[in-house]
């Protein structure tokens, strides 16, 4: 396993965390709108499961040797309650396609790769949610 390699993968998505946090904690706070009392709860209980995954990250890097990043990637703010919820359907999908690509990078390294695919399990929910809303089913 290319440690280095590993490191820097996972400070990448340490940094995706980061700007999943920003990005779902200001919608909890500015979202309006008919829907928007069921869609600031959940929002706020993603934002803390994605605070759980940046939490669990920097913890492997500093593990593996690493020092984990403080920087966030695109935060994408703005906009009504259907520009937020497709926002999010493009984090989350950025999330899982990463995560899934770095799956054979960390194949020798049992607790990274379980670390991975929980995170992968967490953004399919996510998704499934933001899908759903976005499809007007929920909320
Ligand atoms: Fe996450
Ligand atoms: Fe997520």
């Amino acid at each position: 396993m290319d440690k280095e390699k590993v490191i820097a993968a996972l400070n990448h998505d340490l940094a995706l965390e980061l700007a999943a946090i920003t990005q779902y904690m200001w919608q909890h706070v500015m979202a309006r709108g008919i829907y928007s009392p069921a869609f600031r709860d959940r929002i706020k209980a993603i934002a803390i499961d994605e605070m759980k995954h940046a939490e669990a990250l920097a913890e492997r890097i500093v593990w593996l040797g690493g020092t984990p990043t403080t920087e966030p990637t695109h935060i994408r703010v703005g906009g009504d309650l259907s520009k937020m919820t497709a926002d999010d359907v493009k984090a989350e999908r950025e999330a899982i396609e990463t995560y899934r690509e770095q799956l054979e990078l960390v194949k020798d390294d049992p607790v990274t790769h379980r670390l991975l695919v929980k995170l992968i399990e967490d953004e399919e929910e996510h998704l499934d949610f933001f899908q759903s809303l976005a499809e007007g089913s929920a909320a």
